[in-house]
């Protein structure tokens, strides 16, 4: 796996000379996602919260996390399998974008949100050096802009933020829908001595818990 990640980048860095990497703290991809993978991804989504027992399962691990960002409380999983599978498949455009050519995964988490949560302003961990916020589905239409230092930002599903996680705080309000699943994506700069002992969040490869 980790052979067929370093054949994508070599493929990309043909194609974007580098350049200097991203000089804003955030920048926005529109429609990154396209309808039909959101189609698939509102299915998948559905299926793990709503219909299988992944909602009760997550439900007891994280109920005691006290140390969360996301209060009062809210289901996560780390390294969930399709989240891991776009941490791969949008290497290509956040490489471009963020201008870094030797980019390098760390991992992914999926999150559901809830009427009611709301995110804590927080700086991000190491592994989080360019990270992506991505909402995929919801039951609502029902805006829930996030803060990223001093702006507003408002996505679509489909639409990726990518932000400088450890250096610039972010946050959001209470939200006031129904609920909302996120996909949230972390990399590296492999060649930034600072960031590059956290590729793949020291794991052994793509898919594997922590
Ligand atoms: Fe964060």
């Amino acid at each position: 796996m980790k052979f067929y990640i370093q054949h994508i980048l070599m493929q990309e860095q043909r194609k974007y000379q580098r350049t200097r990497s991203m000089k804003k703290d955030y920048m926005i991809v529109r429609d990154c996602v396209s309808k039909e993978i959101l189609s698939l991804c509102e299915n998948y989504f559905r299926m793990k919260f709503f219909v299988t027992k992944d909602y009760d399962q997550l439900l007891d691990t994280i109920t005691c996390n006290n140390n969360d960002v996301v209060k009062p409380f809210s289901i996560f999983q780390y390294a969930d399998t399709f989240a891991e599978a776009l941490l791969i498949h949008l290497l290509p455009v956040i490489s471009k974008t963020t201008k870094i050519s030797n980019l390098q995964p760390t991992y992914s988490f999926v999150r559901f949100y809830e009427n009611g949560q709301h995110l804590v302003k927080h700086t991000d961990r190491p592994s989080c050096q360019y990270s992506i916020t991505l909402p995929l589905a919801s039951g609502c239409n029902t805006d829930w802009p996030i803060f990223v230092g001093d702006e507003q930002i408002d996505l679509n599903l489909g639409d990726l933020l990518v932000y400088k996680g450890c250096d610039v705080p972010h946050w959001r309000e209470k939200y006031e829908g129904t609920w909302q699943v996120q996909a949230h994506l972390h990399y590296v700069d492999g060649d930034d001595p600072a960031y590059s002992k956290y590729i793949l969040d020291n794991r052994p490869d793509f898919g594997v818990k922590k």
